[in-house]
């Protein structure tokens, strides 16, 4: 297909979080699909914090490698297909690049399913990556239970809303931790949090020996750092921390979490990855979506118009207290719903 086609190119790894040095929007070439290949156009694209990990070291995946378009998570509609099983005109997702156009391989990509009432963009904000992840976190790994105190960090992000939500319908007590006294108001009037802790107002350590004196039960650390190591100091006996993320480390490297209290307490951590668990997205889409329906979870997208905006908007993910409130997402073509 001829036709212009942008993109965002990683010519310097970036130092800090100076973003708009490392990454240029320039005009690229438009993607040939080779075999069991596909071009898509890109409708939204999924900011999300990993995408940083991608660019300064190889992780699950390679790590990106300079002149390459940034590549992340893309919503999009199939332009031509190579791959059995795609057509023209079919909605996909997976993992593609920050550009108008982009290819995408069989392997790591899936269709859309039917959205049924809900907006193209919830299969980024509700479903896939960051539903999953929640859902997989609190059920699967923390198996939280009712009665048990959970706390969440990020707790105002795209995985942090649904997770807590998700914990909360367990029949947990739900804390979470925030950046704002807006956003944690918005926690616990919008979302049903029972309580939530601006952490750069409050001392998070003091707060939940008030909150919760006993404990607690589930820490779910979608931030790791000096968060994590106070909280670490509040598990009950036998508690659990599901280590999710670690923003807080790309600019706070230490210190190190003080494992004589996990030890005292003989608390359990486990990391995961979602990608370990992707056998799980169908019962995890069904289940969120029984619960929108039922109207005991809620999902909130802010949504940035334009490719052109992609790496201001990125910037936003690692601003502690930024406005932004569940998932982030760039609409490249306007007139995606
Ligand atoms: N394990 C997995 O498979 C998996 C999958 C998806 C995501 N994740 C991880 O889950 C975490 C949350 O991802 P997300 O997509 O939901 O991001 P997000 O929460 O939507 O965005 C980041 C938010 O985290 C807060 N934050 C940023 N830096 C912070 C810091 N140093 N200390 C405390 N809070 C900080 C900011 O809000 P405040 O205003 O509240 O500070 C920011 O708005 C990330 O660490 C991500 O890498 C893991």
């Amino acid at each position: 297909m001829s036709g212009t086609n942008r993109g965002w190119v990683l010519e310097s790894y970036p130092i800090g979080d100076d973003f708009d040095a490392a990454l240029k929007l320039r005009d690229i070439a438009m993607p040939d699909p080779g075999p069991n290949q596909m071009l898509v156009r890109s409708l939204y694209l999924s900011l999300d914090p990993a995408n940083r990990g991608w660019m300064m070291m190889p992780t699950y995946i390679p790590q990106v490698p300079l002149g390459a378009t940034m590549w992340g998570f893309v919503l999009g509609r199939v332009e031509s297909s190579n791959v059995p099983g795609f057509a023209p005109g079919d909605l996909v997702s997976g993992f593609g690049a920050w550009a108008d156009y982009c290819l995408m391989g069989a392997e790591m990509a899936n269709k859309v399913p039917d959205l049924g009432g809900f907006p193209l963009y919830a299969a980024q904000s509700l479903f896939g990556l960051s539903g999953g992840t929640a859902y997989v976190g609190v059920l699967d790994i923390a198996k939280a239970k009712a009665g048990e105190v959970f706390v969440i960090s990020g707790a105002a992000g795209s995985v942090g809303t649904l997770a807590g939500q998700i914990a909360k319908i367990q029949g947990c007590t739900v804390i979470g931790i925030a950046g704002s006294p807006e956003k944690c108001k918005w926690l616990v009037d919008e979302l049903g949090f029972d309580h939530a802790i601006d952490y750069r107002r409050e001392n998070v350590a003091e707060r939940l020996g008030e909150l919760c004196p006993e404990g607690v039960d589930i820490y779910f650390d979608n931030v790791g750092g000096p968060l994590t190591n106070s909280i670490a100091t509040k598990m009950a006996l036998h508690g659990r921390i599901v280590l999710c993320g670690s923003m807080a480390k790309f600019d706070n490297p230490g210190p190190e979490l003080d494992l004589g209290a996990i030890l005292l307490n003989r608390v359990v951590m486990t990391g995961f990855i979602l990608i370990d668990h992707f056998d799980r997205l169908d019962v995890a889409n069904a289940a969120l979506a029984k619960w929108v329906g039922e109207g005991k979870l809620k999902h909130h997208a802010d949504i940035v118009e334009g490719l052109e905006h992609t790496v201001e908007a990125f910037g936003r993910l690692f601003t502690s207290g930024a406005p932004h409130k569940g998932k982030l997402l760039v609409r490249v073509d306007p007139a995606a719903n």
